[in-house]
Parts: C-alpha cells; structure tokens; sequence
C-alpha cells in the first residue's frame, strides 16, 4: 500500500495556539466609533466618521492584519518560526508587526523610502524590522525575493485583502457601520465614501451592501498619481501611474484586491484638497486625522452638496483611516508642504466657507 503521511501534531498545535491568540486579542478589543461629524442641522443631511484610528495599532489596517494572519494560519502558511515578510505603505506593517510579535514570529516591512518615520519607528516599536525600496513600485518584488531568500512568507496584502475578510460575517467592517447606524434618522446612508489601498475595505463593502440587498452607493475617492481612477474609468486593469503622495491609499498599479464591479462612483482627489480637508477635519471634530482621511471627508463633502442641491436628505458614511500623529511631519508641516509646491490655503479657505452657506 503506497502512502504518504504529512501529519505534523506539533504543527497543527503550534497553529491551533496561534488562532486562538489572535482571536483572544480581538476579544479583548471594543469595536470602534461611529462618530457624528457636525454639519448645519438645516441641511437635513447626517455626516458619519468610523473611527478607525482607535484600534490597538492606531489604523483600519488593524482589522486587515488579524484576517491577513488568520488566513495565513489557516491555510498553513505560517508555522512556528516563520518569517513573515509584508510589502506595505507603513500602516499594514505597523499592525502586522503587533501580530507576528503576538504570535513570536519575526517581520519585515519592505517599504518605499518615502514613508513617514513615525510609521518606521511604530513598526520598530512593534519588534518589527525595516527594508526599503527606491520607489512604491518595486516593494513586491523585493519582499517576494527576501521571502524566498529566508524561507518566510510573503503575506501579500495587496493579492489577498479581497479573500481574507470575511465580507458576509457579522465581524467585519460594513456589519459594524450599519449596525451602529440602525438606530439614527437614516439608517441606510446614501453613500459610504472610502479610499483604496488594496483595495479591500472597498471590496467588503461594496459586496456587504449587494449580499444585505441595500440600495447605500459606494464611492471611491483616489489621490492624485493612483493607477485605479483612470483604469476604473477606461475598464483597464493594466493602467499603471506614478504613484500616490497620500499615504496608504492610491497605487501605481491596479491591485488583485481592487474590486472594480462593487463601485458605483470614484472621484479624484487633488493632494492639496486631501491635506486641506485633513486639517480642517481635525479642525472642526476635534480629532486629529491623517492624509487619507481627508481624502475621504472631501470626497464626502462633494456628494453632501450634491444632494442639497437637490434638496436629498439622507446620510454618508466615510472613515477615519488612522490618526495625525503620523503625519506631524509631512501633512501637518506647511514647510514640508512648500517645498513641494503643495499650496491648501484656497481649498482651506473653501472648507471653510462650506459649513457657513
Ligand atoms: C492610512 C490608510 N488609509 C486607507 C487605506 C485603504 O485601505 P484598503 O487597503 O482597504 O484599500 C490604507 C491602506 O493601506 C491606509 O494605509
């Protein structure tokens, strides 16, 4: 009788264990806010923030990080010493780290040499390491060729952040927003606006909202220098692009996770709106928010008098992605901003305006 036996007793406890440290930490963990973001009550139109930022690792990446884990433990990918190795724009990185130190597995970050160094000592603080790369486009090469050189496993966030949430469960980031919402004056919100990095917070809800058979719309708000706008608009997947100067969202390719079908509407953002709307967010909610955040609540604000001028009622729905501590000093410096030609004063000074018409 021929047969081959890979049974590993040791393994699948090793792995067992794993699942449930990572699982106890989420049971450790609260949901986060659905806060009210204060517009003129006369406008009848209820602005939304989940607040992302107040995960234990300080970003919604936290969340992507213990499906990431738990997919790759799950299908045995991850094993006692595994090297675990992420191609990231600094915030997944930060929450992987938390959990490869859980569960005492080594992680490197390979990353481009712009990102922000308070994201480089998060992940440092994490017990996480640090590899970079000249430009955002090259991360994945690099991280698959140290996988393969250390025998680690390249986590991939970019291919698998679609297929690791689990979009139909009750845990995920589109169950929470509605449920928070079930008790306000409009439960089912005319938009939720979000921004793309994989890809993935897009894809969960926008086939959340399908599978619930609701009517919410999602838009997709893109920075500047992103691959996705332009490959959504012409139905291209093979658009590439520059590359984004918002961090964590916008790519210079279009990623596996970037479910095109689920988007109703995409908007692009111009860098100085972005930043603009970030300071003014903070400004006015008292919550100091980071670049991809104002992307969002500017994306938000165009729909929002969209539907005044329509005389809709209704809400939106957006996210805080992560807060402005890592930003103190690239968004938040205006000489960062001067020397590269960023001017926000005119999209400050329209922020402004809005909330008094
Ligand atoms: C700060 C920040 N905002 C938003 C996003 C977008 O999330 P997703 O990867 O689900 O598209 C990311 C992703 O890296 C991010 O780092």
């Amino acid at each position: 009788m021929d047969f081959v036996d890979r049974c590993e007793p040791a393994c699948r406890a090793w792995i067992a264990e794993a699942i449930r440290k990572v699982e106890a930490d989420a049971n450790r963990s609260a949901d986060t806010h659905l806060h009210v973001f204060p517009l003129p009550p006369e406008w009848g139109i209820d602005l939304y923030l989940k607040d992302e930022s107040v995960h234990p690792t300080g970003s919604l990446k936290h969340r992507l990080a213990r499906s990431l884990f738990l997919y790759a433990l799950s299908n045995g990918w991850i094993r006692e010493g595994t090297t675990v190795i992420e191609a990231s724009s600094g915030s997944t990185a930060v929450s992987e780290a938390y959990f490869a130190r859980l569960l005492g597995l080594p992680f490197v970050a390979v990353m481009p040499k712009t990102t922000s160094p308070e994201k480089i000592a998060l992940i440092e603080f994490q017990g996480g390491s640090c590899h970079f790369t000249d430009d955002g486009s090259q991360i994945y090469a690099e991280a698959q060729r140290l996988a393969a050189e250390t025998g680690g496993h390249y986590m991939d966030q970019f291919t698998y952040a679609e297929r690791a949430t689990d979009w139909r469960a009750n845990n995920n980031i589109a169950a929470s927003i509605f449920e928070q919402l079930l008790l306000e004056p409009h439960p089912e919100p005319s938009w939720i606006v979000v921004s793309a990095g994989t890809g993935g917070t897009a894809a969960t809800i926008g086939r959340y909202v399908r599978y619930r058979k609701m009517q919410a719309k999602l838009c997709v708000v893109d920075p500047e220098g992103s691959a996705f706008y332009d490959s959504w608009v012409r139905g291209d997947p093979s658009v590439t692009a520059a590359g984004s100067r918002i961090e964590g969202i916008g790519r210079p390719r279009v990623e596996p996770s970037f479910l095109p079908t689920v988007i109703d509407r995409m908007i692009r953002v111009p860098d100085a709106a972005s930043i603009a709307a970030m300071r003014w967010t903070s400004e006015v909610s008292g919550r100091s928010v980071g670049g991809s955040t104002g992307t969002n609540v500017w994306g938000a604000l165009q729909l929002i008098q969209e539907m005044r001028g329509r005389g809709e009622r209704g809400s939106v729905v957006t996210l805080i992605c992560d807060g402005g501590e890592r930003y103190a000093h690239t968004y938040y410096d205006d000489a960062w901003l001067e020397t590269r030609g960023i001017d926000i004063a005119p999209h400050l000074a329209a922020l402004r305006e809005t909330l008094l018409t």
